[in-house]
């Protein structure tokens, strides 16, 4: 277990490249592997869980080459064309990997395991098991519902309509996914509209997909390869950009980053504390995808209420949110936020006992957070609970205590790298610039 050391931050103004946008370099290795023909990826996100995709990937007969440090070549294979892997694919941390590679699984007439890390197997995958079996894929779960899962898929499914419980783009993927192997058109309804980041990169490939709002169908047929530059990860930037939004004269600039409608709740959040969000729209990455240049300046922030589909927007940003809430003023109130429970950890519970350690009041149900803001940070020795998200955010809270009142350490900072290896090179940076 890594150990860093993270000192309290002097005046912050700078500029960060973060890497590559995770979510969107999962689906372009995936998209890329049942294209046919040649697919070029440049500024892949290098996180520890895209990598897992890659190789599990190259274990069902993909050609994937990688190009250090974020570039891809592969020559996909095509709708139902994997080869059965040899052994079990790990996928590592990473939740995307296996929901989304369950789902194209379930559209080859091969049998395959997919694994997971001691976190990932805790984690819930009935979601996805329930519908590609209702799509006519054999698969089975523990009897927890969880990993490891045993997928056997056929070569042609059956379309449906979904109706998925939960708000999860994990889960819409995995089923669109799986519907571009259906002998009709598959739709999912969600409760509450998740990232589409499938849908808009479907299309990027020629696939025929109709969204109307909580509302998504595709329609099945083959995928053209593609080139794309992946965009910067806005869930990377976020760290900094609350860092800058903490304290009047900072300020943090973050050139490139994806600005998916699904995606920028933080952005909407950091406004409504009253911070400065300064966004220049560029040209769509792969002429599909929003992105461009985004610059915080900080000032005396206010607490706001965060709630349905704000949350869901925001959904990984709510730690380092909940980090800022305890510089704002009175209270902030993340609602609708059961999900966090089922993520790398329960999110609720490691926030609840971090925010403690620095010294911050909150409060806790099953779906809320409360946060009880302005606080003095105390130097605390923090634990990032085996999830890459705390790693960073209790990193950012350390900056954030008072000059002059000491060091904090964060214990397990090593997971940083399940989705951004170069983070406390890039805060290191951040703070002697
Ligand atoms: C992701 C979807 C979200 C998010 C995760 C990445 C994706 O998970 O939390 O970090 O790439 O589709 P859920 O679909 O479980 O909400």
């Amino acid at each position: 277990m890594t150990r860093e050391r993270v000192a309290p931050a002097g005046r912050v103004n700078g500029e960060v490249n973060v890497p590559g946008d995770k979510s969107i370099s999962h689906r372009a290795l995936i998209l890329g592997a049942i294209a046919r023909g040649r697919t070029y990826i440049g500024n892949a996100s290098p996180a520890a869980d895209v990598l897992a995709t890659a190789t599990c990937l190259r274990a069902c007969g993909v050609w994937v080459r990688d190009f250090p440090p974020a570039r891809y070549a592969l020559d996909g294979n095509g709708v139902g064309r994997l080869r059965a892997p040899d052994g079990v694919l790990d996928c590592a941390n990473s939740g995307t990997t296996m929901r989304l590679l369950a789902g194209v699984l379930a559209g080859n007439d091969i049998e395959a395991m997919l694994d997971g890390d001691e976190s990932l197997r805790r984690r819930p995958m009935t979601r996805v098991v329930d519908p590609l079996r209702a799509m006519g894929a054999e698969i089975e779960a523990s009897p927890r519902g969880t990993a490891p899962l045993r997928v056997h898929g056929r070569e042609v499914l059956e379309g449906l309509t979904w109706r998925s419980p939960v708000a999860s783009a994990q889960v819409k993927s995995a089923i669109l996914l799986a519907g571009l192997s259906a002998a009709g058109p598959t739709t999912v309804v969600e409760p509450i509209p998740t990232r589409d980041h499938t849908e808009r990169m479907l299309r990027m490939c020629g696939v025929d997909v109709v969204s109307n709002g909580a509302e998504v169908t595709v329609h099945p047929g083959p995928l053209e390869p593609f080139g794309l530059r992946v965009p910067g990860d806005l869930g990377a930037a976020a760290f900094f950009l609350a860092l800058a939004a903490s304290r009047p004269g900072w300020r943090v600039r973050c050139p490139g980053v994806g600005l998916n409608p699904g995606r920028t709740g933080i952005l909407e959040v950091l406004q409504a504390m009253g911070a400065g969000v300064h966004v220049e729209e560029g040209a769509p990455a792969g002429g599909v995808e929003p992105a461009g240049d985004v610059e915080v300046r900080g000032t005396r922030l206010r607490g706001v209420t965060i709630s349905g589909s704000l949350t869901v927007r925001c959904i990984d940003e709510l730690p380092i949110i909940a980090v800022l809430a305890s510089q704002a003023d009175g209270d902030t109130e993340i609602r609708d936020a059961g999900e966090l429970r089922n993520k790398e950890s329960d999110r609720i519970a490691t926030l609840e006992t971090g925010l403690r350690l620095l010294g911050v009041p909150c409060d806790s149900s099953a779906e809320t957070l409360t946060i009880h803001g302005p606080v003095r940070l105390r130097p605390a020795q923090l634990d990032a609970a085996g999830d890459h998200r705390f790693a960073m955010a209790w990193a950012i809270a350390a900056a954030l205590v008072p000059a002059g009142d000491g060091e904090s350490i964060i214990d397990g900072a090593e997971t940083a790298a399940v989705s951004y290896p170069g983070f406390f090179a890039d805060l290191g940076k951040l703070l002697a610039s």
